[in-house]
C-alpha cells in the first residue's frame, strides 16, 4: 500500500471537453501529483452525498487529471466546475500496476471504455521506463474513443468498436486472443467495465497467462472500511480498493 496519502482542498485548474461527454479535469494538487504511482485513484468530492473514485490519469507538474465520461450527478458535478472552484480529494489510493523490471518483455494495454482513462500515466511511465508498449482499445462506437493520439506516442494501438464506427467491429477480447496467439510472453494490463473483465480473464486463464487488472467496482469510501467494493478471491473477500484496484487475474474468482 501507499502510505503517502492526502486530503487536500484541490483547486480546479481547468475543464476540459475532449469530446462530446468526456472530460478532463486538472487540479492543482502537488503531494498527490508527486507520490502517484501508475494505476493508483483518488477519491473526490463531486457534489453528491459519497465521494466518487477516479483513476488518475495525467500529472502534469504540480496538477493531476482526471478523464470521465460524464454519467451522472457526480461527473455531471465535475463538469461543470469552473477554474479556481476547489473540491476535496484523498489520494493517491491502492495499487497500481507493477511493472515486471523485465524491459525485453512487451507490455500489452488491454481497455475497454472510459477502463482506458487509468492508462496514458500507466504508458507514459512505462514508455520513459523503457518498455515496449501495445494497446488494444475497445469501445462502443466511435463517439466514445478517447486518448489515441496520446497513446499512440508510446506505441502501436488496435482498435474495436461493437458496431464497427471505428477500427474492427467485435470486442477487444478477440484483439487479446489474436495477439496471444502471436505472443504470450507480455505482461497485460487490464481495465474496462466488469463484463468485458470477465472475458479478458477467461481468455487469459484457456491462455494459461495472468494479466494485471484494475476492478471498477462501486466505491464508498475508498480506504478500506466500508466493504463496498469488495470481490472474492479464492475462500475469501478483498477490498479492491485496498488490496487493488489493481489485482492479479489469477486471484480472482468471477
Ligand atoms: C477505482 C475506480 C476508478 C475509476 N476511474 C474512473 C475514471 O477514471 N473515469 C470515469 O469516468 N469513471 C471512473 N470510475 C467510475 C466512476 O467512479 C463513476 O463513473 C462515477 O462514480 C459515476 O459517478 P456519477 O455520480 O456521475 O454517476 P451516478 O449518478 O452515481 O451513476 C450514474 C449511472 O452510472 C452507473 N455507475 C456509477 N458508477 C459506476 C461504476 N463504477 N461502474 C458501473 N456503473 C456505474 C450507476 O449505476 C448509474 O446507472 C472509476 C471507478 C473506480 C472504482
Ligand atoms: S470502498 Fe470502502 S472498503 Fe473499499
Amino acid at each position: 500500500m501507499n502510505f503517502k496519502q492526502f486530503l487536500i482542498r484541490a483547486e480546479l485548474v481547468k475543464n476540459e471537453e475532449i469530446q462530446k461527454d468526456y472530460f478532463v479535469s486538472w487540479f492543482h494538487s502537488p503531494d498527490i501529483s508527486k507520490f502517484t504511482k501508475p494505476g493508483q485513484f483518488v477519491m473526490m468530492e463531486s457534489g453528491q452525498y459519497l465521494l466518487r473514485p477516479f483513476s488518475i490519469y495525467e500529472i502534469e507538474k504540480e496538477c493531476a487529471g482526471f478523464l470521465y465520461r460524464v454519467i451522472g450527478g457526480g461527473t455531471g458535478f465535475l463538469s461543470r466546475l469552473r477554474p479556481n472552484e476547489r473540491v476535496l480529494i484523498h489520494g493517491p489510493l491502492g495499487k497500481g500496476f507493477n511493472f515486471s523490471g523485465n524491459k525485453s518483455k512487451p507490455i500489452l494495454i488491454v481497455a475497454g471504455g472510459i477502463g482506458i482513462a487509468t492508462f496514458p500515466l500507466v504508458a507514459r511511465s512505462a514508455f520513459e521506463s523503457g518498455y515496449k508498449i501495445k494497446t488494444l482499445y475497445g469501445a462502443r462506437s466511435n463517439n466514445d474513443l478517447v486518448c489515441i493520439d496520446q497513446m499512440k506516442k508510446y506505441g502501436d494501438i488496435e482498435i474495436i468498436t461493437d458496431d464497427g464506427s471505428s477500427g474492427q467491429k467485435g470486442f477487444v477480447t478477440e484483439l487479446l486472443t489474436n495477439e496471444l496467439n502471436k505472443n504470450k510472453e507480455q505482461d497485460i494490463f487490464v481495465c474496462g467495465p466488469t463484463p468485458m473483465l470477465k472475458s479478458v480473464i477467461k481468455a487469459c486463464n484457456e491462455f494459461n497467462v495472468t494479466a494485471q487488472v484494475s476492478f471498477e467496482e462501486y466505491m464508498a469510501c475508498g480506504y478500506g472500511v466500508c466493504m463496498s467494493c469488495v470481490i472474492k478471491s479464492g475462500d475469501k473477500y478483498v477490498r479492491t480498493c485496498i488490496e487493488g484496484p489493481v489485482m492479479r487475474s489469477n486471484a480472482i474468482n468471477f
